[in-house]
């Protein structure tokens, strides 16, 4: 399977030092990741991965919830090396185990896990198919996958003016958020990061749609997919094996 391009992990590298108060500020982002964890339905004692942690919002909330084991894997040893920081903070060093991987590359053993999440992080996977079948071969019987992302398809011919529409509305939204609440390094990320969903350039979304299609496929057998709250161009898929 393709590995992740140099150029994305040159990218969340130079973004890692201010991902916290960009998009970390961004109230949407944040209502995304407590939809994902109220919707996991997470219990103490749960074994849970998070796929893409970057600097830990999502699996930190995790541990607001319930008294849960979370392995948490990226693909960029920066955001990482940021995450571990508050790892050893917070003193969560028994609850949070890291591991630098691509989504591509994991390999856990089978039922291993109660609940695999992962926020914004699998439309830079190409080719997601395979990885959405590793997620639900990593689930135990009645395990969730929960996915929280954008819904918005940018497949297509790159030079369709139709299609580049569709791309740029998305992104308006996105980047008054943006400005609103992260002021301007907040809206200067987000309106760099447009070109290259617009050219795939390391960012492959899909629609929600299209990811319950792949999840159908791998197995799955209920999936429901619920608007974010207050943010309805993001979703959140809840897929039961
Ligand atoms: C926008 S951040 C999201 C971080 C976190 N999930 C959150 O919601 O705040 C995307 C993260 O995905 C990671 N990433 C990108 N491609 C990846 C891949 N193929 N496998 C694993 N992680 C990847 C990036 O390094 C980055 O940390």
């Amino acid at each position: 399977m393709e590995q992740v391009p140099k150029d994305t992990r040159e990218w969340f590298a130079d973004w890692a030092n201010e991902y916290d108060t960009t998009l970390g500020k961004v109230k949407r982002h944040l209502a995304l990741l407590d939809q994902v964890v109220n919707l996991s339905g997470v219990r103490d004692k749960d074994q849970v991965l998070d796929i893409g942690c970057g600097t830990g919002l999502l699996s930190l909330k995790f541990l607001e919830h319930a008294d849960c084991t979370i392995t948490a894997i990226d693909s960029s040893g920066t955001m990482l090396r940021i995450f571990q920081k508050k790892i050893e903070q917070c003193h969560l060093s028994e609850s949070i185990f890291l591991e630098e991987r691509s989504a591509e590359e994991m390999v856990f053993p089978s039922y291993q896990f109660d609940i695999i999440a992962s926020t914004v992080a699998l439309h830079h996977v190409k080719e997601k198919g395979p990885v959405i079948q590793r997620v639900y071969d990593s689930l135990r019987e009645g395990g969730r996958f929960v996915l929280g992302d954008m819904d918005l398809d940018t497949t297509g011919s790159l030079d369709d003016p139709v299609r580049l529409v569709r791309i740029l509305e998305f992104l308006t939204k996105e980047f008054a958020l943006a400005m609103e609440d992260g002021g301007i390094p907040a809206f200067e990320r987000m309106y760099d990061n447009g070109k290259k969903h617009i050219l795939n350039e390391g960012e492959y979304c899909i629609g929600f749609d299209q990811w319950a299609i792949l999840c159908k496929d791998a197995g799955f057998r209920l999936i429901t997919i619920t608007p974010v709250k207050g943010f309805p161009w993001f979703k959140v898929l809840v897929a039961e094996r």
